[in-house]
């Protein structure tokens, strides 16, 4: 029986895939906001965490308790995210849509590998955007203090997952864990978010047009329990994909590592 933590556990593909475990009898820790939907899968035997991702502290929280109840996470699977049309800040002064689907991704990732490394074959499966073109990090204004739009946020955060994933081996080389990013494509889950008409609009159609959650599990599921033996590695869908866009990504990666390591300096 393996212990899978699924960040954004409480709904859309983070919650597909938290039932796809449970039925088949692993220790499934879902990971949200909404106490209802937490309470819906601790109904399946889940055990449910409430907590808001986009603060460092609450990463820091998450840890922890995980770190107190596992002696082993064999898997943890980030999916939560939250689209905003308008920019907007966390009390902890970072923009939210890069504090949740990256700070925290890199928060978890890290402080969580001796649990990971516990387990026998352990994966982080990084559900983001990698195989797809995307801007190059704003070294000088991560946070889109100028020209912030929402679904540029969601890019670069997507290009910083793709950094992530390669600063992760690249910090841990002698890790077993195996670190994959997997573009699921266009998948009819929640879209939790806060949206302009436009936006909701494009949404509203791809929700009608995309595959269904359920379709997409079990090509997410093959990679957790089967990862690459590579220590990173991307998909899209089931396809295999180079994880950078080109040469410079190492450096790049080193590059993004330190300075998320000065920003989250207390
Ligand atoms: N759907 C697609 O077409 C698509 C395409 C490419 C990539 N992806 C990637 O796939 C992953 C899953 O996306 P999805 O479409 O399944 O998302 P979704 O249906 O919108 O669900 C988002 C999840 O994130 C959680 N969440 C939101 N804000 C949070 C916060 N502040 N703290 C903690 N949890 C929070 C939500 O939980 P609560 O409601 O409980 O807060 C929910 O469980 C994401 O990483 C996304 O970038 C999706």
């Amino acid at each position: 029986m393996k212990t899978i933590v699924i960040t954004g556990g409480t709904d859309g593909i983070g919650a597909g895939l938290a039932r796809h475990y449970l039925a088949q009898g692993d220790t499934v820790v879902a990971i949200g906001r909404d106490a209802a939907k937490g309470a819906a899968l601790t109904r399946l035997g889940a055990h449910f965490i409430g907590a808001d991702l986009s603060l460092v502290a609450e990463n820091q929280r998450v840890v922890d308790l995980l770190a107190s109840r596992f002696e082993a996470i064999d898997a943890l699977i980030l999916c939560a995210r939250y689209f905003r049309s308008h920019r907007h800040e966390t009390p902890e002064g970072f923009e939210a849509c890069f504090a949740l689907e990256y700070l925290s991704r890199f928060l978890l990732s890290h402080q969580l590998l001796d649990r990971l490394e516990s387990a026998p074959a352990p994966v982080v499966l990084n559900v983001s955007g990698p195989g797809a073109p995307k801007p190059e990090i704003r070294w000088e204004d991560p946070g889109f203090r100028r020209g912030y739009s929402g679904m540029e946020a969601q890019f670069h955060a997507g290009r910083a997952n793709d950094l992530l994933g390669l600063s992760f081996a690249a910090e841990h080389p002698d890790a077993r864990t195996r670190y994959v990013l997997v573009n699921p494509g266009s998948v009819a889950s929640n879209f939790a978010g806060e949206f302009d008409p436009d936006t909701a609009a494009i949404v509203q159609r791809m929700k009608r047009t995309a595959t269904p959650v359920d379709r997409i599990v079990p090509h997410l599921a093959a990679l957790v329990d089967a990862p690459p033996a590579a220590p990173v590695s991307a998909f899209v869908i089931d396809r295999r994909v180079d994880p950078r866009m080109s040469g410079a990504d190492d450096r790049a990666a080193v590059r993004l590592h330190r300075l998320t390591t000065r920003l989250l300096r207390p």
